[in-house]
């Protein structure tokens, strides 16, 4: 079991909460694993060079590159005062992000999480870990390539969550761009963590002719973000 972060006070469904926990612990098991596997690209992060995904991708295969709980919880309060219904998440991974959408869904009154990943045996276990959480009723968790397994989304999208690999993030947005509500928004958390890996991402989000309005979230302003709950 994890410490408990003080951001987890918002979710107040107790057992899916002790879950979330239980897989943050499990996640930050892997933390020294996968500073090994990134410690060879240091000096392109820091020379904000593009990474090598296609020989990382291979060696994250059975990593949960999770939220963590502050990041979970933003987007389970986010989804709660857009009044999210039907949510998408590209990478999916153990299904820690999805837990906290399906959270909102759930106390937004039902509706969907639509998520997808690649690895079978994670996509697998997410099932299972949102079972455990009690949630299963409010997930679709699709096996496979993104851009095949998100063509068919029924019904307006009101929350992207966009955290899949980074060649991947641009043509996942455009495939869902047209399925978006006016409003919804779309947050791509590794587009801050690999600027450089995401720069047709930003160069394409950035340009009101595309259809968006973005902005990088602005550190200053991350104080207290509240919801009124009920
Ligand atoms: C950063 S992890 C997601 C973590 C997850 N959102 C969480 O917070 O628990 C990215 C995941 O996207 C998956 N992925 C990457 N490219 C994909 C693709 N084209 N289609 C489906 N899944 C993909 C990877 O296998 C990986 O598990």
């Amino acid at each position: 079991m994890a410490a408990f972060h003080p951001a987890l006070q918002a979710i107040t469904d107790t057992h899916a909460r002790d879950v979330l926990i239980h897989l943050h612990g499990k996640a930050s098991r892997q933390n020294i694993s996968l500073a090994v596997r990134f410690a060879t690209q240091l000096p392109r992060l820091l020379r904000g060079r593009p990474l090598p995904w296609a020989r990382l991708e291979p060696k994250l295969s059975e990593m949960y590159l999770a939220l963590d709980p502050a990041n979970g919880v933003f987007c389970y309060l986010l989804a709660r005062a857009m009044q999210a219904r039907r949510i998408v998440e590209f990478g999916t991974s153990f299904g820690v992000s999805t837990i906290y959408l399906a959270l909102a869904v759930r106390d937004n009154g039902g509706g969907i999480v639509i998520g997808t990943e690649m690895v079978p045996e994670k996509a697998a276990q997410a099932r299972t870990n949102l079972r455990d959480a009690g949630l299963d009723a409010f997930v679709d968790i699709r096996e496979g390539n993104a851009l095949e397994t998100l063509r068919d989304i029924d019904g307006p999208v009101d929350f992207l969550l966009n955290d899949g690999f980074p060649h991947f993030t641009l043509p996942v947005l455009k495939l869902l761009a047209p399925h978006m509500r006016a409003g919804a928004a779309a947050l791509c958390g590794n587009a801050a963590a690999f600027p450089a890996d995401h720069a047709d991402y930003l160069a394409w989000v950035r340009d009101p002719a595309n259809g968006f309005q973005s902005m990088k979230l602005a550190m200053k302003l991350a104080g207290e973000f509240s919801i009124k709950a009920v």
